[in-house]
């Protein structure tokens, strides 16, 4: 098949969505697929790997636009490989959609509510998941958070990932510094109690019944799991599978499945936890509906610890694209 891999975009993950990008491209063409990578730099423009700049049109097409070539340069299925704003949140699901795109991963929706951290909470929540006490704010409210959250507490856009923008308060000085960076990234911020030593463990999920991997998990370098740690650390580690009791993967395997279907999320989705030292109890953090995906990543480690190659992953998420598009073909769009 030949499957247009999209990578880098206009988000502060742009640099770790290239090597999630090359990686799946790198795999694709080792099981016998033709990858064409398409770049898309932090300014929003799609190029090909000679230079050439595609788009995808939002009208029906049968591939990507070759821009000045004025001509299509045909594809079976696109592979957004992007994290964060203008990739994981449906933007660039929705194009996909008016062009009538096989695609892997989440949908609209799924991708838009798994990115709002204040949406995805509230969807949690209803679906009986516990989590964090959390609420969402629009304006700088110190008030309403000191009464209804308190400290420490933890401040974050609702719509970013990397721990971009994200800080941790532990009175009225740190709170007001805090919101006042978060405001910088988004006009939704989420404030949220702190969960006090706690361990961080992530369980992948593979669509379309959704199964869930062995959990796995992380120890920060830092005080919490910050861009700095994520990244520019070789001393976070990954510890896979995590050790947990049978009670608490089983468990964890649950709450991931529920949390991957409150949100609508489709093909794959990576579900991070705390589990509190002292108690084991379980709270969801969060939900990623486009992971990352390089080799030493947690969503492709954790598959492999349990019997799914990275090839056959990447390979098996792009036939459930496949499968979801000619599904939804079938749909009636009028009476
Ligand atoms: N309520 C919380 N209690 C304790 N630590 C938290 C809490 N929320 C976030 N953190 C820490 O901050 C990190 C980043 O927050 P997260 O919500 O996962 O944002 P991102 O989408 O940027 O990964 C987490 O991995 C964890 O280390
Ligand atoms: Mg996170």
């Amino acid at each position: 098949m030949k499957i247009a891999v999209l990578m880098g975009g206009q988000s502060g993950e742009h640099d770790v969505s290239l090597i999630s990008g090359s990686s799946i491209a790198k795999a694709l063409e080792k099981q016998g697929h033709t990858s064409i990578n398409v770049t898309i730099s932090l300014e929003g423009i799609w190029q090909l790997d000679d230079g050439k700049e595609v788009t995808i049109l939002p009208k029906p097409s049968k591939g990507l636009w070759l821009v000045n070539e004025n001509k299509e340069l045909p594809i079976d299925v696109v592979f957004p490989v992007l994290h964060g704003p203008k990739g994981e949140d449906g933007t660039v699901q929705g194009l996909l959609e008016l062009a009538g795109l096989p695609y892997v991963g989440s949908g609209v929706l799924g991708s838009a509510a798994g990115m709002d951290k204040g949406v995805m909470k509230a969807l949690f929540r209803d679906a009986g998941i516990p989590v964090p006490k959390t609420i969402l704010l629009e304006s700088m409210d110190t008030e309403v958070v000191e009464t209804e959250i308190g400290y420490p507490c933890f401040i974050k856009p609702a719509n970013l990932g990397s721990s971009v923008g994200i800080n941790k308060a532990k009175n009225l000085g740190e709170l007001e510094k805090a919101l006042q960076i978060a405001f910088q990234y988004d006009t939704r911020i989420v404030v949220e109690e702190a969960v006090n030593d706690a361990r961080e463990v992530e369980c992948s999920v593979l669509g379309p019944e959704p199964k869930a991997s062995l959990p796995g998990e992380i120890v920060p370098d830092a005080e919490f799991y910050t861009y700095e740690s994520k990244y520019h650390s070789n001393n976070s580690r990954l510890i896979i599978p995590a050790e947990l009791s049978k009670e608490q993967i089983k468990l964890i395997q649950e709450l991931a499945i529920k949390a991957f279907k409150a949100v609508g999320a489709e093909g794959l989705s990576r579900i991070d936890f705390f589990v509190k030292k002292d108690t084991g109890e379980i709270l969801l953090n969060e939900i990623n509906t486009m992971p990352g995906f390089t080799q030493i990543s947690m969503y492709p480690k954790l598959w492999e610890a349990s019997g799914i190659s990275y090839g056959v992953l990447v390979d098996k998420l792009v036939s459930l694209a496949l499968e979801k598009h000619q599904k939804r073909s079938q749909l009636k769009i009028s009476r």
